[in-house]
């Protein structure tokens, strides 16, 4: 357990993105609600979670991170989750069948709502606001009311929360997620896509092999993980009120965990040296992530990661690149290097999203498709040089056919990104835009396994 820790440490150190409350007894009467309700995963799990996760810093598997930026009380409704979760199938099914490992699915679904944002305040015209900080902690609206910070939201993040997980839940366990149903998965609006084709493609392949198998005897009544999948949940723990009311000690172990998410992540401007979201992070026996961005230093990270996982489990930590298209072949060779020479058993995962915003022509927060793309290939080519494992991406998608990233097999334009233009925060990948990395994601993970074959050889 670590070292003079409790579930209140964080209070001692300097916390950034935190939201002010007007109201301290109604904070105070949230966080005691939230203490007094269930756990929403259980810590088995979530250590369930960090083995595979160890696997996959060993150079066997890979993570699919994905799901909204930021979860809306307004998008919540069955068929989004839903369409999301399918979609990470999919992907999951190209993954595992172009490069034969074991894929581990990990939402952004059901808890990421609060946002760090850039500047505390926003203006319209003369009027200026405190910004929107995610639906559990404000609303959205750019309106007095609305943008008051309402320690209450954090109940109803709670209970949409639990509602998400427990569809997902059904949706892996129940018999959506049965192998047998690729071809049922493919969304209407892919017949668009160029990649729809090669989808199918790759589901009548996986039908012949279970037709195969199915004449062998082994089918979803001998074998039941033909029919259900593990699926994952994980959000930023950037709301530490909520976060810590939701962490509890597990009774088998004597650790803490934060149960809100399997996996929680801290992100870029959050994991300085010191900060109240890595104190408080350093306790859990959760899975953590890390973003990594170019502001980062190796000597920086190393100490950040000593503070986070001094026993050097393997599977405790992915680290979460984000440098941008044009900077991750010059950024992140230091970092790998730093990290490989001393040690540490990690997941390295690319966030190819938050890099690549920019302000498209007609005034929306885009991201070019093209460069979400290159920085995937820019990720790829500098673990293939420094022989490390390329083990993960992280992507903000959603099931719906939203336009809110420019280009893709079906080209989104500037013009048409008004068009299903949905996000409560940044530009997501609509479905078949994910599909199309995936493919992109399995073309990579090809040239990695060849390149280890070769050296092998
Ligand atoms: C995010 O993942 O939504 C986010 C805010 O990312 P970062 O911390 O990398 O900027
Ligand atoms: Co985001």
């Amino acid at each position: 357990m670590a070292q003079n820790w409790t579930v209140e440490s964080w209070k001692t150190c300097e916390a950034r993105h935190l939201p002010q409350y007007e109201d301290a007894a109604t904070l105070s009467e949230a966080e005691a609600t939230l203490t007094s309700f269930p756990p929403l995963v259980f810590a088995g799990e979530a250590r369930e979670l960090k083995a595979q996760l160890a696997e996959v810093s060993a150079g066997r598997g890979f993570l699919l991170q994905g799901g909204d930026c930021a979860e809306s009380f307004a998008e919540f409704h069955p068929n989004n989750i839903r369409d999301t979760f399918r979609v990470l199938l999919q992907m999951a099914v190209v993954l595992t069948f172009a490069s034969k490992q074991p894929v581990i699915k990990l939402g952004r679904m059901a808890g990421q709502f609060a946002k760090p944002r850039s500047a505390p305040t926003e203006t319209q015209g003369s009027t200026t606001l405190p910004s929107y900080l995610g639906d559990i902690v404000n609303g959205i609206d750019f309106a007095e009311g609305s943008r008051t910070n309402d320690p209450m939201r954090m109940i109803r993040a709670y209970s949409q929360s639990a509602a998400t997980l427990n569809l997902l839940r059904a949706f892996a366990s129940g018999g959506y997620a049965n192998l047998r149903q690729v071809h049922q998965w493919t969304l209407d609006f892919m017949g668009r896509s160029p990649w729809a084709d090669k989808f199918k493609d790759v589901a009548d392949r996986i039908g012949e092999s279970l037709d195969f198998m199915q004449a062998c005897g082994i089918d979803p009544s001998t074998v039941p993980q033909l029919k259900t999948t593990n699926f994952y949940t994980s959000h930023e723990a950037l709301l530490l009120p909520y976060e810590q009311a939701l962490t509890r000690q597990d009774s088998l172990t004597g650790d803490w965990y934060d149960t809100s998410a399997h996996f929680l992540w801290v992100g870029d401007r959050t994991r300085f040296d010191g900060s109240a979201h890595i104190e408080f992070l350093r306790g859990l026996g959760n899975p953590l992530g890390m973003k990594c961005g170019p502001s980062l230093e190796p000597d920086a990270l190393l100490r950040l990661l000593d503070t986070l996982n001094p026993g050097r489990e393997p599977g405790r930590i992915t680290l979460i690149s984000r440098f941008g298209h044009d900077k991750v072949e010059a950024g992140l060779p230091r970092l790998v290097r730093a990290v490989k020479r001393e040690g540490h058993p990690v997941v390295w995962s690319c966030d190819p999203m938050h890099g690549n915003v920019v302000k498209s022509e007609s005034g929306y927060k885009t991201r070019p498709f093209d460069r979400i793309l290159n920085e995937v290939r820019g990720f790829f080519a500098v673990h293939r040089a420094e022989g490390t494992h390329a083990g993960g991406i992280h992507i903000e998608m959603t099931g719906q056919d939203v336009t809110e990233c420019v280009g893709g097999a079906v080209a989104i334009t500037d013009e048409a990104l008004a068009d299903r233009y949905h996000t409560h925060c940044d530009p997501r990948l609509n479905a078949a835009q994910s599909l199309e990395l995936a493919f992109l994601l399995a073309e990579m993970l090809n040239l990695e396994a060849n390149g280890r074959q070769k050296n092998a050889a």
